[in-house]
């Protein structure tokens, strides 16, 4: 028999792909990833070995994942049109990598994953596991299998007379990890439905939430989050505890028509507490810290950031080339920036760094004002000068 090593999630899709290969052929070992999708990662191993998994591993990548996938995202200000903070689509290169790394340490011949032939994690997958290891077999049985609904799924199942409990089927299709959720199918594929309230799983009710403002100022080092309140944190309890902060306050919701790379546009409801908090914070003290053309500049820079871990190409030279770029952007961005988050909003409302680039003498209208006034009537003149005829 050969051997493949497949990314198991635990779910119908997953499940019925091992005896699925078995009748290929294939001895199949189950990898299950724990990105904080806060499962019963035991269940969900004896399940793959009652499906009939060989052998499971299952591995613990919170930490990798925060630090070296969501925290770059979050220096290069990465949000995918514009929104997205890129939770679930920052998850697949992990992932993959440490299938491939399973998969050459067990000297397996394929690799297999349960994405649909019509989303973006196929490409993520795919494309991170083809660029480690250029020669493995790639095998996606969801995307031609006869298996079309859930029904003949759990008719297949019984049919090999594998004891499974489906839970009931949700309306919708949700991925979740440490950094955050998404929501799709059911009555969200209607552009004009409102999301119902109970979609939601990490942010309370607006209407629900204080009424009183909740206060929060977060300390960074060159650009990487560091401390709450003063108090320091490692990284994947500082997502936690904002998770947490954000979602009491309503903070990080997002209703969103997407451009999937596959060429069709999809609508996803996002929550992502911590990555919103992050990403306004971080914003709030690089305009503080950033001179002018930096700033204007790195603006591009991360929209191509974003547009590359959307369409799985974290593994490329030139996302390690944009890390550099801004690993020195980041150089100055130490200090702290004070937010409100009131009922779904999450406002700054101070900023402090000893790299400041606010001077206060020549901004003031008061006292103390350095501004030599006098020079702008000729600046001003030359300024306009090109564009008079
Ligand atoms: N649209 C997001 C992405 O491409 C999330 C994909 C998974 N969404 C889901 N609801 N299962 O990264």
């Amino acid at each position: 028999m050969k051997k493949v090593v497949l990314a198991y999630s635990g779910g119908l899709d997953t499940s019925c792909i091992i005896p699925w290969m078995k009748d290929k052929g294939y001895e199949t070992i189950a990898f299950i990833a724990n990105v904080g999708q806060g499962s019963d990662f035991k269940a969900i191993k004896q399940k793959a070995l009652k499906t009939g998994a060989s052998k499971v591993y299952c591995l613990d990548l919170q930490k990798e994942f925060i630090e070296d996938y969501v925290f770059p995202a979050l220096k290069a200000g990465a949000l995918y049109e514009e929104k997205y903070v890129l939770a679930c689509a920052l998850s697949r290169p992990l992932i993959a990598k440490h299938q491939v790394l399973i998969a050459q340490k067990e000297k397996a011949d394929a690799i297999a994953h349960g994405c649909t032939g019509k989303g973006n994690d196929q490409v993520r997958f795919e494309v991170t596991a083809r660029m480690m290891s250029p020669d493995i077999d790639i095998i996606a049985p969801v995307r031609t299998w006869e298996l079309k609904t859930r029904e003949e799924e759990m008719e297949y199942l019984k049919s090999k007379n594998i004891p499974i409990e489906v839970t009931k089927k949700s309306p919708y299709s949700i991925d979740v990890n440490i950094y955050g959720r998404a929501v799709e199918c059911g009555v969200l594929e209607d552009p004009w439905s409102e999301p119902p309230e109970n979609i939601y799983a990490l942010t309370v009710d607006p209407r629900k939430a204080p009424n009183k403002p909740a206060y929060i100022d977060i300390g960074f080092v060159n650009g990487i989050p560091k401390k709450i309140e003063g108090k320091g944190y490692k990284p994947i309890d500082l997502v936690r505890q904002l998770n947490e902060i954000g979602g009491k306050n309503s903070v990080g919701r997002m209703d969103m028509i997407e451009n999937r790379l596959v060429g069709i546009k999809s609508r996803e409801i996002y929550e992502n507490p911590a990555g919103t908090i992050l990403h306004v914070a971080l914003k709030e003290l690089e305009s503080l810290v950033l001179d002018r053309e930096t700033m204007r500049f790195r603006q591009l820079l991360a929209q191509k950031y974003a547009t590359l871990i959307y369409n799985g190409l974290w593994i490329i030279p030139l996302r390690e080339q944009l890390d550099a770029f801004f690993d020195k952007l980041h150089e100055r961005t130490t200090g702290t920036v004070r937010l409100k988050l009131l009922k779904g909003s999450c406002v700054p409302v101070g900023r402090k760094s000893t790299y400041s680039r606010y001077k206060l003498k020549m901004a003031t209208y008061g006292q103390g004002d350095v501004f030599d006034q006098t020079l702008s009537e000729g600046f001003v003149k030359l300024w306009g000068t090109p564009f008079q005829e």
